[in-house]
């Protein structure tokens, strides 16, 4: 029987590597996102559905999974790609800021999840692939509101997976390390306040080496075949790591004493 995936945030990057990736697989594919009239290219591949949701708009996601179900029939994984970054001296953002990132990479998937629980518990099955970061496990300076908002995402799924586990509901969680996506450029929020110079300094020293990372990343195409793997692999791994393998088991064996000296040292170069 053909399957069907929603992956929120399928307008670029990541989110749209996945989708064309499932529907190359002949799964059906419900390619969510803020303004599908923009999404030409994808909007002339068959068995994809463009589809009106925004994370931060409850009643979208309600009726972008309706419209999935009334197109396609039944949903079995669900994608929450959807995501940007604040990014700057923590001082310096604005409460508007923060919220946003909240509302988007958090309270957004988590109502996702909760719109979507009901029906996976229904039919028994199901998978809700988080996409995180590896930012959710460890982190760099001047992105301390993304962190906080990855390292919710990592507790919420980590804690969600004991819950629904008994219905037969799988939650996993994708961990990349710098990709090259638009999320260095357009999906960037930086946090900038009038008359406060401290941090230039450290901003003019960090912020190139960080960029930089994004800039040589693999593109998306390695994380959609992750969340390939993560949908089908027909195990209850809960973690995968994209371009993130090596620091991540760094950050689990060394102590806070050398690890983050390790990591100043490699950002403040
Ligand atoms: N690139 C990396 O290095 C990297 C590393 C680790 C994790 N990630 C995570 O990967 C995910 C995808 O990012 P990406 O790298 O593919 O960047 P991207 O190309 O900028 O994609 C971000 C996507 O999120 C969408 N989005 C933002 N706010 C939304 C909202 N309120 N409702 C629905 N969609 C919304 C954007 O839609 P619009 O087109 O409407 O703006 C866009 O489709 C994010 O969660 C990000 O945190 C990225």
């Amino acid at each position: 029987m053909e399957k069907v995936i929603l992956i929120t945030g399928a307008s670029s990057g990541i989110g749209k590597e996945t989708a064309k990736l499932f529907q190359a697989k002949n799964w059906k594919v419900a390619a969510t996102m803020r303004s599908p009239e923009k999404a030409e290219d994808l909007q002339k591949i068959v068995d994809l559905e463009c589809i009106k949701l925004d994370v931060t708009d409850p009643d979208s996601i309600r009726s972008a999974i309706d419209r999935t179900l009334e197109v396609f029939g039944r949903i079995d994984a669900v994608v929450n790609n959807a995501g940007f970054a604040v990014v700057g001296p923590f001082e310096a953002a604005t409460s508007e800021q923060i919220e946003r990132q909240f509302e988007t990479n958090v309270l957004g998937l988590m109502s996702v999840c909760r719109e979507i629980l009901p029906y996976f518990r229904e039919q028994k099955r199901g998978t809700i692939v988080n996409v995180a970061s590896m930012g959710g496990r460890l982190t760099f300076p001047l992105y301390s509101i993304y962190h906080a908002s990855k390292w919710a995402v990592e507790g919420f799924s980590e804690s969600l997976q004991y819950e629904v586990k008994e219905f037969g509901i799988k939650i996993k969680i994708i961990e990349p390390g710098p990709i090259k996506t638009d999320f260095y450029e357009r999906s960037m929020s930086i946090s900038k306040k009038e008359g406060l110079t401290a941090y230039d300094n450290f901003v003019a020293r960090a912020m190139p080496n960080m960029q930089k990372a994004g800039e040589t990343g693999p593109d998306g195409s390695v994380v959609a075949e992750a969340i390939y793997d993560a949908v089908t692999d027909d195990s209850w791994k809960m973690r995968y790591p994209v371009n993130s393998r090596a620091i991540l088991i760094a950050r689990r064996l060394l102590p806070d004493a050398l690890f983050l000296p390790l990591i100043r040292k490699a950002i403040l170069r």
